[in-house]
């Protein structure tokens, strides 16, 4: 399974993508202003503005090589076919984020005929991504951690997504989404989606095990009693 980052904090992108687990970002508008607010704080930025969305994107899709999804606006089909023409062509490993709407389903028409690569946001059910999926966009994004919020149950979503997808043999990515709790990464892998998007601090507490310091830490008490020549 593929390791995305939900972050837009360039930072946090460089610190993990050192682990060499990093195949690729998703960004939202939430977490770019985040980045924008942080810069105009930090005096970064053109003239006390704050990086903009495309200097954050470029900035992203330099760092690494996988996908980097960036998300589109615009409500209404024909604008959204526009700006997905313009953030298309940022960068080469860029992704078009496009809400799972109508307008949504005629703007992933367009701009997959014309070869842009896509990222279907905002899904809650499985027959949005059966959708999504006969139009063949690159990636479906269910948002488990909101269902959980509102007491469904997020990881079913995952499952059924798995199950419709392999029945049509859809070549669209399941990229599952909006995780809450860093277990339902390996519960998501397990139910067989291709990517889940995290945040960073998951890295961080998907690896960190009190088991394997505390068996270091003896391995490397009885190797300070060994004999050294
Ligand atoms: O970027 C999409 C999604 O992962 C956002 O998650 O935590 O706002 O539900 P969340």
């Amino acid at each position: 399974m593929k390791i995305f980052l939900d972050t837009a904090n360039i930072a946090e992108i460089r610190r993990l993508n050192e682990l060499g687990i990093v195949d690729g970002v998703t960004t939202n508008p939430s977490w770019v202003s985040k980045e924008n607010r942080a810069s105009r704080e930090g005096k970064e930025g053109r003239e006390g503005k704050g990086k903009t969305f495309k200097e954050i994107v470029q900035e992203i899709c330099k760092e690494v090589k996988g996908p980097v999804s960036a998300e589109a606006t615009a409500t209404e089909a024909s604008a959204m076919i526009k700006e997905a023409r313009e953030i298309s062509g940022w960068a080469k490993n860029v992704v078009v984020k496009l809400p799972t709407t109508a307008e949504g389903l005629k703007a992933l028409k367009a701009v997959s005929e014309e070869g842009i690569k896509t990222n279907m946001t905002l899904v809650f059910s499985a027959n949005q991504a059966l959708l999504v999926g006969k139009l063949n966009a690159t990636y479906v994004s269910p948002f488990i951690g909101r269902l959980y919020d509102a007491g469904y149950d997020g990881m079913q979503l995952i499952k059924d997504v798995v199950a419709i997808y392999r029945n049509y043999k859809f070549r669209t990515q399941i990229l599952a989404a909006s995780f809450r709790e860093p277990r339902e990464v390996a519960e998501a892998a397990i139910a067989g989606a291709d990517v889940a998007t995290i945040k960073p601090e998951f890295v961080d507490q998907m690896l960190k095990n009190p088991f394997t310091d505390a068996g270091l830490k003896a391995f490397l008490d009885s190797w300070a009693t060994m004999a050294k020549k």
